[in-house]
């Protein structure tokens, strides 16, 4: 009820400024009402959040209030928007650019424009996709029925072809129907965007990158052929000879839609991988999974002057549910908790340094007071938010990082640092490499079968023959469907370009020291306000605009070069492997 008091009561003070300001012009009274609407809009987000976590724990009646909290929202933006667009129509052209950006971010809240009837049939898809994903109990963990998080450990280390087909199966099973989803939800989309000349528009403004798909499908060129080189090192290592240049199923990489290989590096170790055995093997001996992943994350953030986290938060986050972690943001400054496993795995530990830089992110983001909801919370993609958490991941593998946590020694890192270099890299390739991959494809395919080049008919079996030809991998039609962006219709724009401008930042930092061998941790540290400049801006600039600056003048925009840089070793390893010469005439490793 708080959330109808609260907002006839902004209303009215709105109705009644509004009163008062026929001739116009005053600026304070706008950011009187701009003050109001976003006190009701952090309001509305501390319910929404509270009733996300009580979803996400699986608390009695958690999934309903979720559902109906996310149904009322379209009522609470229509409301506010016509308190603001009453207001607004008085003192639009004096006001001054960080009022000016509040009000077009509040104004332009991206899908939840939609017509009541189809943003609800939007969030009731979505949330009882991810409902259904996160509780079900039916998963297949081969001699045995279990939950989630089973599964996924389960899945990961299987060996077998047709045990790890009948459980992807297992798992299939409990995603969305997707004629569903290609008949009533995709299209939503379409509606979404009227205001655009088309979809890609549309997501090109909630990225706020002009020509942000275009510019992605240029980057992938220069990404491209390193992914190939990996497909086919990949291939040849799990089917031979006869694999290389085929397509993968997505079950042998031992991945549910292909956005991440890692679970088979075992098998693609080259000779010598003494990093990655100690620091898996380590990771289990201290035990740094769940909270403990979460802590050694936040000391690498306090080491780099990137802020200290609260303890507390750990201590109202929940470890014993399924992993990857999932953060939920009161919008209260520093009021955010985290829903993850308490699994030990490489991946578990890149994926709690990545959510904890975001919780930092953010606190960094609330303590500038300038930075009102609007400027923390905005509905935008923003590459850089996911860069400098992504960093911290690539971070947490380097060897300064590794050493401090006692994973590996840095005098015996020195010993072959190029070789050691390389296996990390591959673990981090298998990733992101991966991933980068994923992203584009979920946008292009989404974005062609809008355009309607591809008959109806032929729509709800296209995802897996245009994954073939993109990215060589075979999947099914319905995989990916189990992502939530793809069933929030969220475009991965944004998770793409981060991807790729962490790699910048990686190298903006990395080229500045002495030699290889040097402190990467205590240089950053030294110069950490680079990053915190840039997160204290929140979104009171475009992102594209801050990149400049983030990457210290270095590069103006997003290049894949850095990219390119990082994995040299890696490339060279890989082009080893299928160099004739090298391997004496006879073919392969
Ligand atoms: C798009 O909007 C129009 C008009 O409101 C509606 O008739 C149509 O069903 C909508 N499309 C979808 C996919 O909901
Ligand atoms: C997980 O931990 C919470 C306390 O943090 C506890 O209430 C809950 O019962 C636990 N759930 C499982 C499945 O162990
Ligand atoms: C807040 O904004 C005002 C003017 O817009 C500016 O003068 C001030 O320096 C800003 N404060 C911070 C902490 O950024």
């Amino acid at each position: 009820m708080r959330l109808t008091i609260s907002l006839r009561f902004s209303h009215f003070f709105v109705l009644l400024l509004s009163a008062t300001l026929s001739n116009g012009n005053d600026s304070e009274l706008l950011t009187s009402v701009i003050d109001l609407v976003e006190f009701d809009y952090t309001d509305n987000c501390a319910d929404r959040a509270s009733a996300t976590w009580d979803a996400l724990i699986g608390s009695p009646k958690g999934f309903q209030t979720k559902l109906e909290r996310d149904k009322e929202y379209k009522t609470f933006v229509k409301q506010n928007l016509e308190d603001l667009k009453t207001i607004t129509r008085h003192s639009w052209t004096q006001t001054d650019d960080l009022l000016k950006r509040k009000v077009h971010l509040l104004l332009q809240p991206g899908d939840v424009l939609l017509d009541s009837d189809q943003w609800i049939r939007l969030v009731t898809f979505a949330d009882k996709a991810q409902n259904k994903v996160r509780f079900a109990t039916n998963y297949d963990c081969g001699s045995r029925t279990c939950a989630l998080r089973e599964f996924h450990n389960s899945f990961a280390k299987k060996q077998y072809k047709a045990v790890l087909k009948k459980m992807k199966q297992s798992w299939e099973s409990n995603l969305p129907d997707i004629n569903e989803y290609v008949e009533q939800i995709l299209p939503i989309l379409g509606n979404a965007s009227k205001d655009y000349k088309t979809v890609e528009e549309y997501w090109d403004s909630l990225v706020e990158y002009e020509g942000a798909i275009q510019k992605a499908r240029e980057l992938w060129e220069g990404v491209k052929p390193l992914y190939v080189k990996l497909h086919k090192y990949v291939a040849l290592s799990l089917l031979g000879d006869k694999g290389v240049g085929g397509n993968l199923p997505v079950h042998l990489l031992r991945s549910l839609n292909g956005d991440d290989w890692s679970n088979v590096i075992d098998s693609l170790l080259p000779k010598h991988p003494a990093v990655y055995r100690k620091v898996t093997a380590n990771l289990q001996i201290k035990n740094l999974g769940g909270e403990n992943a979460f802590k050694a994350a936040a000391n690498l953030i306090k080491e780099l002057n990137l802020g200290e986290i609260k303890p507390e938060i750990w201590q109202i986050s929940v470890f014993n549910s399924s992993c990857p972690p999932v953060l939920v943001d009161y919008c209260k400054p520093n009021k955010m908790k985290v829903v993850t496993c308490k699994d030990v795995s490489i991946g578990n530990y890149l994926d709690a340094h990545e959510t904890a830089m975001k919780i930092a992110f953010k606190q960094l983001t609330a303590s500038y007071s300038n930075n009102t909801f609007i400027l923390r919370e905005a509905p935008r993609y923003s590459a850089i938010y996911e860069a400098i958490p992504g960093f911290l991941s690539l971070l947490a593998l380097s060897p300064h990082a590794l050493a401090r946590n006692d994973l590996f020694n840095i005098e015996l890192f020195n010993r072959n640092s190029n070789h050691h270099r390389m296996v990390l890299q591959l673990i981090l390739a298998l990733r992101d490499l991966a991933k980068l991959n994923f992203y584009l494809a979920a946008d292009e395919w989404r974005l062609k079968v809008l355009t309607g080049n591809t008959p109806s008919s032929k729509t709800a079996a296209s995802w897996s023959e245009f994954r073939r030809n993109f990215s060589q991998l075979e999947t099914l039609d319905t995989d990916l469907l189990g992502d939530s962006y793809v069933q929030f219709n969220k475009p991965f724009i944004g998770k793409f370009m981060g991807l790729i401008l962490k790699y910048q930042i990686y190298h903006s930092f990395a080229e500045e020291l002495e030699s290889d061998d040097s402190d990467l941790i205590k240089h950053i540290a030294e110069h950490s306000n680079r990053l915190s400049d840039v997160m204290s801006q929140g979104f009171s600039i475009k992102w594209p605009e801050l990149v400049r600056d983030l990457l210290f003048k270095k590069q103006n925009g997003l290049e894949y070069t850095g990219l390119i840089d990082y994995y040299r070793l890696l490339e060279k390893y890989l082009d080893d492997q299928f160099d004739p010469v090298i391997n004496n005439g006879i073919s392969y490793k």
